[in-house]
């Protein structure tokens, strides 16, 4: 079966979906998105992540392309055309499409509305064979990493370092304080020396994370205590545990930093207490509320 595209309005086969070559998404990076996952036919925090589309689209002056209401209902579809139960949603606002100018156009046209989604594989039924390794790198990002932007180039070449180096995610710090941001896709939490659950607080320097914000959520309702405080490498080289967390990551462990492991090297007491906490969350009717 081929797959559906949502692309402006018209449901199209994927193959066959494209766009202008002046879609300002295209020429400049000028756009949000968002990938939301989809376990039994549910979208998980949904809600969290129609937030955070709003506000990405507001911090960057462009109006929704659908309302709200609306929009739910396209990703449902889109899921629905693709026979897709368990999958990852992806959608894409840019300014839309006019003669390449940096400023706004001045004619206004239409955002430009794309959503696509793909089948993963099963929800991992346990921790064993979730984990991986993460490598370290320079945070060279722009300063408004709260922004859900497509510009992410700094993301792509960080990736793509960690991949060449057998590791799953690239763990940024800021260069100026010796400080951890987040992963180059996901959210990093460490259990430090003292057995702090930590991970750093919301600011420009990360995107807020929807499973960031959810986890936080079950672990407030456990009575898990967090602490949102930035950590330096050196701590996060001493720390007993650390996992990092998303849309496509769940909560999934890091083994090995930079080659050395963290605590035993396997994933911990801490973080496979939390992965079983955010299984129930994602399994067990998933609240969307942010
Ligand atoms: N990435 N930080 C960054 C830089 C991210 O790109 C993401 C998500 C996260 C975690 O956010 P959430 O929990 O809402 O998925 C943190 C998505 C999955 C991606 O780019 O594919």
């Amino acid at each position: 079966m081929s797959r559906i595209a949502y692309v402006n309005g018209r449901y199209v086969p994927q193959r066959d979906a494209s766009v202008n070559i002046e879609d300002r998404g295209y020429q400049f990076g000028d756009g949000i998105y968002e990938v939301v996952h989809l376990y039994d036919d549910r979208f998980i925090d949904e809600d969290r992540h129609l937030d955070r589309l709003e506000r990405s689209l507001r911090a960057i002056r462009l109006p929704m392309p659908l309302t709200r209401a609306a929009l739910s209902l396209v990703l449902k579809e889109v899921a629905r055309r693709n026979r897709v139960t368990e999958g990852l949603l992806y959608m894409q606002v840019t300014r839309g499409v006019s003669h390449r100018d940096h400023p706004f156009p001045t004619i206004p046209v239409p955002p430009a509305l794309v959503v696509t989604v793909k089948r993963i594989k099963p929800y991992p039924v346990s921790i064993a064979n979730w984990g991986g390794n993460a490598i370290t790198m320079p945070d060279l990002r722009w300063a408004h990493r709260d922004i859900k932007t497509v510009n992410l180039l700094p993301n792509v070449l960080a990736r793509q370092a960690a991949k060449e180096q057998g590791a799953i995610e690239a763990i940024l710090f800021d260069e100026a304080t010796g400080t951890v941001t987040e992963g180059a896709a996901t959210n990093f939490w460490i259990v430090d020396e003292a057995g702090v659950i930590r991970t750093r607080a919301l600011s420009h320097s990360i995107l807020p994370g929807c499973t960031r914000s959810a986890l936080m959520s079950e672990l407030a309702e456990a009575g898990i205590a967090f602490d949102e405080r930035a950590f330096t490498l050196d701590e996060m080289k001493r720390a007993r545990e650390a996992f990092i967390t998303s849309a496509t990551s769940f909560v999934k462990p890091i083994l090995k930093i930079d080659g050395a492991p963290v605590g035993e090297g396997t994933p911990g007491p801490v973080t496979t207490k939390l992965f079983e906490i955010f299984a129930r969350h994602v399994k067990g009717g998933a609240k969307n509320a942010a």
